[in-house]
């Protein structure tokens, strides 16, 4: 078994005595994109959350470029290359947004001002935005902080939990181009959604979570052509497509 990227093997995980996931095996190869779909509550969230040690798992094994994560505290984690950007954009509202953004870089001692006008390139509207409270930033606009911080860790892997939640489809269009060229820097990418078809769209694999499992996983141009994905995930305008095609 290759040891490179993100290797979780069996695992369980949950909150105080009642586990969530259940037995979980998932990979992130190098130069992969990955998405994890599933209703709300299906353990999306908790799967990012026990990767970047926020929730402990209960059993199994997660490792990341052959090193075991498991007893690893969150700072840790980060400093192995994984960041997590966490759902609902936590950026420090009081802060500016160049003060978030040099957050994102706490953990380094290498100067990071390529890394910050890479994130300028990323997010023009963020350069012009640099003194502004972070606060008063649209909701497109924090996610992107919040994209923008985690990429100041300089990231192997980037955990992202639903970016386009909430958010205009003009936004998540721009979200979702901005991952793609994130991922073409090289970076791994897993990431969480329910916005299925335009995630499976990006993604090299998917894994489908239900209550806590992985009921299916596979190439996500397959997945996307399943129809029993296409029933339970990607909506009605699909389904209605296929009927009037049929
Ligand atoms: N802090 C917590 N304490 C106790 N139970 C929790 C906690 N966070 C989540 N859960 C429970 O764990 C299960 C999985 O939640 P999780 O947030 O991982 O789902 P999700 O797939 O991310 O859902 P959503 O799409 O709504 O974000 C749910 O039943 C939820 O109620
Ligand atoms: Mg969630």
């Amino acid at each position: 078994m290759s040891t490179a990227g993100l290797q979780i093997t069996q695992m369980s995980s949950g909150y105080g005595k009642t586990d969530v996931l259940h037995n979980i095996n998932l990979t992130v190869n190098p130069g992969e994109i990955v998405t994890v779909i599933g209703s709300n509550g299906a353990g999306k969230s908790t799967t990012l959350r026990t990767i970047s040690g926020l929730v402990r798992p209960t059993q199994g094994q997660t490792t990341f470029e052959g090193i075991d994560l498991a007893r690893m505290e969150p700072d840790r984690i980060v400093r192995s290359g994984i960041v997590h950007v966490p759902e609902g954009r936590r950026i420090f509202s009081r802060l500016t947004v160049l003060e978030n953004l040099e957050m994102g870089a706490y953990i380094r001692r290498d100067p990071y001002q390529k890394d910050l006008e890479q994130v300028y390139e990323f997010f023009p509207i963020l350069s012009n935005r640099l003194t502004q409270k972070a606060g008063t930033l649209s909701g497109g606009e924090q996610q992107m902080l919040a994209i923008g911080r985690a990429l100041l860790t300089k990231p192997k892997l980037l955990l992202l939990d639903e970016p386009s939640l909430g958010l205009a489809p003009l936004v998540v269009q721009d979200i979702f181009r901005i991952i793609r060229k994130i991922h073409e820097e090289g970076i791994m990418i897993l990431l969480v959604e329910q916005n299925a078809l335009q995630a499976l769209k990006l993604a090299n694999r998917a894994y489908v979570l239900e209550t806590g499992r992985v009921v299916l996983e596979g190439p996500a141009d397959e997945l996307l052509a399943s129809p029993q994905i296409q029933k339970s995930y990607l909506g009605e305008s699909i389904g209605r497509a296929e009927e009037e095609i049929a």
